[in-house]
């Protein structure tokens, strides 16, 4: 049997190309010339539109990637004798390859469990009760991701009081936001509910994943954090020479909004696939759908059927295997994968 081509897949929201605002404003800001290193408007117009968003005078660093974003975010929060605290399937932690031990000449990574890939408020006390001495990593941050690696999402009373403890324990807060926009999307809360107004000092926000070519943006909602941060980016290979190119997207979506309707989107058709999922009664949803992210068990041999019909989709997060939705997916997408998988059961 020859593997059908399938236009779209579900392994992971970078799978999807471009969506029409971050096209539409790289075509725009392709027109003439313009300073580089960020000299240039869009750069500047970029930052207010993130500020605005936020409703907060915070310091903003576009970067290429995630990884770059979270290690350079870590490391300026960081000396190499501090340790981060995370949860165990953090992608600071998984993902990347040690460059937040890397960026910060050692700062170790210090991992905790917690159900659906969430930190408990109350992990913090204990990581940074347990050992007092000179010869333990002394926890420096909390780093948490949202939407979360496994799918769910944290609500604001829950960064409340990871936030609190953090405070009252002298740490800083971090935030991998590389599906920052679903997890808003989701909750239907002002950014700075989940950020700044719970204690976030960094928020790494991601553009990658909500419909970018390339992008994060490094946000300090504590600008004194930020100092020198442009050195740590240029001595990373993180700035952009033609900036315009990294900050034209971030004009294009938060302009009128698309960053939010994507999102929503990608999070609806999660939804729809959750509902498809569920109709088929060998496979068990796995972790709370809260976002843009799927996990299931499927009965054995299915993932290998289902990629044989020319499926993507990835088995190595969360025990299970991961169906993720991007700005793009479709209902129909839906239809055929949920109509692949009950025949491969054996349910049609
Ligand atoms: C939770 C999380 N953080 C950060 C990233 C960004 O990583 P990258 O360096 O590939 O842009 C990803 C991408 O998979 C992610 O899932």
């Amino acid at each position: 049997m020859s593997v059908p081509e399938r236009q779209r897949h579900f392994a992971s929201d970078n799978y999807a190309g471009i969506c029409p605002e971050a096209w539409a404003a790289m075509a725009e800001a392709n027109l003439g010339h313009a300073p580089g290193y960020g000299d240039d408007r869009l750069t500047a117009e970029a930052a207010d539109l993130l500020r605005e968003t936020f409703e907060a005078d915070c310091e903003v660093f576009l970067v290429f990637n995630g990884t770059s974003a979270n290690s350079l975010a870590l490391a300026s929060l960081c000396q190499s004798y501090h340790s981060i605290l995370c949860h165990e399937t953090a992608h600071v932690e998984t993902d990347e390859c040690g460059a937040p031990e890397f960026f910060s000449n050692g700062t170790k990574v210090l991992t905790v469990h917690g159900p659906d890939g969430k930190i408990d408020p109350a992990i913090v006390d204990h990581m940074v009760g347990k050992r007092s001495d000179i010869h333990y990593p002394k926890p420096r941050v909390v780093s948490v991701t949202q939407a979360t690696e496994l799918g769910t999402v944290y609500r604001p009373e829950e960064l409340a009081a990871i936030g609190a403890r953090a405070r009252a324990n002298g740490l800083r807060f971090h935030m991998d936001g590389a599906r920052f926009a679903n997890a808003v999307a989701s909750l239907g809360v002002a950014p700075k509910e989940l950020t700044w107004k719970v204690g976030v000092d960094v928020l790494c926000f991601g553009g990658t994943k909500n419909g970018m070519a390339a992008g994060e943006a490094v946000v300090f909602f504590d600008r004194s954090l930020a100092a020198e941060f442009d050195y740590r980016c240029k001595q990373a290979g993180q700035l952009a020479s033609k900036m315009r190119f990294l900050a034209a997207p971030w004009v294009g979506m938060l302009r009128d909004g698309a960053w939010l309707r994507h999102a929503r989107r990608a999070n609806e058709i999660a939804a729809r696939l959750e509902a498809a999922l569920r109709r088929i009664p060998a496979v068990r949803i796995l972790h709370p759908r809260q976002a843009n992210a799927v996990f299931a068990a499927l009965p054995p041999g299915a993932a290998d059927a289902l990629r044989a019909r020319g499926w993507r989709f990835y088995d190595f997060i969360g025990g299970g295997s991961r169906f993720m939705c991007a700005w793009d997916s479709t209902e129909d997408d839906v239809r055929a994968l949920a109509d692949d998988l009950a025949t491969i059961v054996g349910t049609r």
